[in-house]
């Protein structure tokens, strides 16, 4: 166990963030240098670089022993989860930040040998921060989330982005077409950590994603655990926070109810296949 005063921690952080956001916003009336990754939709600006640096040198000078994992590479190789991990996005949702300059986040979740410690994900353009010390309740600023009651899927408000309902290399792409047809409705805002936090809030009832970083829900998991809420991979397996994987987040019984749909399926022939 690693002695912490984790209300302290939680109160640097915030002012961290705080000071992040400052810069954030600033910079959107500055130009962005933006550059592609992976594709043309998987964007990296000179904030997402700084923002990161700027929290990494924070963490270090006050908890050096820690490790980190985060985005854009300025974090360290972990190769197991071992004393306190920080999962770190400097920004979730660089393409809105890009392109609509609004609806993306900071994410900070933190583990001590793999057991959620602490959430943070910020809403810098809507100034609203979901955060929980784990066992102490968790809240979007000074309001407290509710204990996750159950919902049906009828009745459900479901978040998935329209990749998976198309042909795709991650899941066939009938799998989750049932679900969509019961649901009241379906949304995706492109910001995973906020995601996350809205099925913690009770915003959204469930959301789901065949491909996600440590990063993108490192804190969504611990928030939406101190809630009452359930996330596994598709499939219902536990996540390992190390890897990339897919995600499904929900309120208790429609978890379940997806996640036996979701093996049907599968039993049935049909394909998920995790990033490997
Ligand atoms: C992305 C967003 C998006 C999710 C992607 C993530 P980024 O994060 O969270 O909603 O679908 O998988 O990579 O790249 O904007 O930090
Ligand atoms: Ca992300
Ligand atoms: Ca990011």
């Amino acid at each position: 166990m690693v002695n912490r005063d984790w209300t302290v921690l939680g109160e640097k952080v915030t002012s961290w963030i705080n000071e992040a956001a400052d810069q954030l916003r600033a910079s959107l009336s500055k130009p962005l240098e933006v550059s592609e990754k992976s594709a043309h939709n998987d964007l990296v600006t000179n904030m997402d670089r700084s923002i990161e640096q700027f929290l990494i040198g924070k963490i270090r000078a006050d908890y050096p022993n820690d490790k980190i994992i985060s985005e854009e590479g300025y974090g360290d190789g972990v190769k197991d989860k071992r004393g306190v991990l920080w999962l770190l996005d400097p920004i979730d949702g660089t393409l809105n930040f890009v392109m609509q300059k609004r609806f993306f986040a900071i994410s900070i979740g933190i583990y001590e040998n793999g057991n959620g410690k602490a959430a943070f994900i910020y809403d810098v353009m809507a100034d609203e921060l979901f955060h929980c010390i784990t066992g102490s309740g968790a809240y979007q600023n000074t309001r407290k989330l509710s204990a996750l009651t159950d919902i049906a899927i009828d009745d459900a408000l479901i978040d998935l982005s329209p990749t998976w309902l198309k042909p795709n290399r991650r899941i066939h792409e009938e799998i989750m077409t049932e679900i969509v047809r019961r649901s009241s409705g379906t949304r995706a805002y492109g910001a995973a950590s906020l995601e996350l936090a809205y099925v913690a809030a009770g915003y959204l009832d469930a959301y789901f994603t065949m491909r996600l970083s440590p990063w993108d829900y490192g804190a969504g998991l611990i928030l939406l655990t101190e809630v009452g809420g359930l996330c596994s991979r598709a499939d219902g397996s536990p996540i390992d926070i190390l890897t990339k994987q897919s995600v499904l987040a929900a309120r208790p019984g429609l978890h379940q109810y997806m996640s036996d749909h979701i093996r049907e399926q599968v039993n049935q022939g049909r394909f998920i296949k995790e990033p490997e």
